[in-house]
């Protein structure tokens, strides 16, 4: 498709992520076409057990510009085909979004396009419409990531609600650091499915977290300490043999925690679709569960594919792609912010009807 032909859809946008420890670039057409995705995982970090801030920022560094570079031409567009750029601003490490959003204002500055700033979350939000052509508002999404675990209700793009959020660790940190508990390398999440998969239905039953309303909120660091404790009583002889059970144990207190989590916001809003996003979102057995759930109450749900579900920046682009779409600009001071949420995003609402019609 030429760059001409994909502006008819919406605005053509390079999208730029580094809010963590995956180097981002894409360039996608309004909201719902990627044309380029391109993502390099930083995997410096794995010999440090956890994301380490300041190797991270480096790594942004070095990689950005070569993304961005790769994004462009593996979508055959040239500067000049380009409405905007969009970048995270936040939530995130504060030096790893510096890198980025420097990069952007460069480039923008550099090249006279709009620049808009988007909040990594939203960006998520968006996933869901990169992929599937009738996914469409209302619907509710659980993001789940290493940082974060969350419940939204998309009223409309750029009409959100927060309905829950974890009070302690992200489902994620919790999957890592369980998995690095049982020896597996980190990130951890994957390897300690993969283990579960091999692990007995009756193990150990660990607890499911009953955290006080308001909200569908969660909590992983109980659950976390219960299976320390436990392994810890475990005689070291005994560690090998027990650890698919105790992997299959946790696996199942962790995601019936964010079932639970899903069907009461599901109960409450009435929505008629939801998806799952972030990294944990791969899981099988919260996929298999989520998938009864929405049987059982026959509403639709979707799993973005997995580069889609782990970070970005086509979900960036996408965000990016509707502010710009709705006349929103940001300008050379766009500050990161480390701690934005969700509902500061409503201020991006739209005033008016896009050009590129309504998703
Ligand atoms: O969204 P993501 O790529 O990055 C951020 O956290 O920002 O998510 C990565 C997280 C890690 O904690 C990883 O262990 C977890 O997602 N993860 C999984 C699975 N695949 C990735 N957790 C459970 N089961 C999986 N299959
Ligand atoms: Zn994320």
């Amino acid at each position: 498709m030429s760059a001409g032909a994909a502006k008819a859809e919406g605005p053509l946008v390079l999208g730029i992520e580094t809010s963590c420890d995956e180097t981002a670039a894409a360039v996608v057409c309004g909201w719902r076409r990627i044309l380029s995705n391109v993502v390099v995982s930083q995997e410096i970090h794995a010999d440090w057990g956890g994301v380490v801030p300041e190797l991270a920022s480096r790594e942004h560094l070095r990689l950005t510009l070569p993304a961005v570079r790769r994004a462009m031409s593996k979508a055959c567009v040239g500067w000049q085909d380009l409405d905007g750029i969009a970048v995270t601003r936040g939530p995130g490490l504060v030096g790893a979004l510096l890198v980025g959003l420097s990069v952007a204002k460069a480039l923008a500055m550099g090249r006279g396009m709009p620049l808009v700033g988007v909040n990594h979350l939203e960006g998520h939000l968006f996933s869901l419409l990169l992929e599937d052509p009738k996914w469409k508002p209302p619907y509710l999404v659980l993001i789940a990531s290493g940082g974060h675990t969350e419940l939204h209700m998309v009223q409309d793009l750029g009409s959100y609600s927060l309905l829950g959020a974890t009070v302690d660790d992200a489902a994620g940190e919790a999957f890592d650091k369980v998995g690095v508990l049982l020896g597996l390398d980190y990130p951890a999440g994957v390897l300690l499915d993969e283990l579960a998969d091999e692990g007995e239905e009756n193990g150990p039953r660990f607890p499911v977290a009953r955290v006080a309303r308001p909200g569908h909120n969660f909590s992983f660091s109980g659950l976390k300490t219960a299976v320390l404790l436990h392994w810890q009583a475990i005689p070291e002889s005994e560690r090998p043999r027990q650890r698919p059970a105790v992997a299959a144990s946790f696996r199942r207190a962790a995601v019936d925690a964010l079932v639970k989590g899903v069907a009461a916001a599901l109960e409450e809003t009435g929505a008629p679709r939801f998806g799952v996003t972030g990294g944990v979102a791969n899981n099988r057995l919260l996929r298999r569960k989520l998938t009864a759930l929405a049987e059982e109450r026959g509403i639709e749900v979707a799993f973005p594919s997995p580069r889609l579900c782990t970070d970005n920046a086509a979900m960036i682009a996408a965000a990016g792609a509707y502010h710009l779409a709705s006349g929103c600009r940001d300008d050379l001071d766009l500050d990161a912010d480390p701690s934005l949420r969700i509902q500061s995003e409503t201020i991006h609402m739209k005033e008016e009807e896009p050009p590129g019609g309504r998703a």
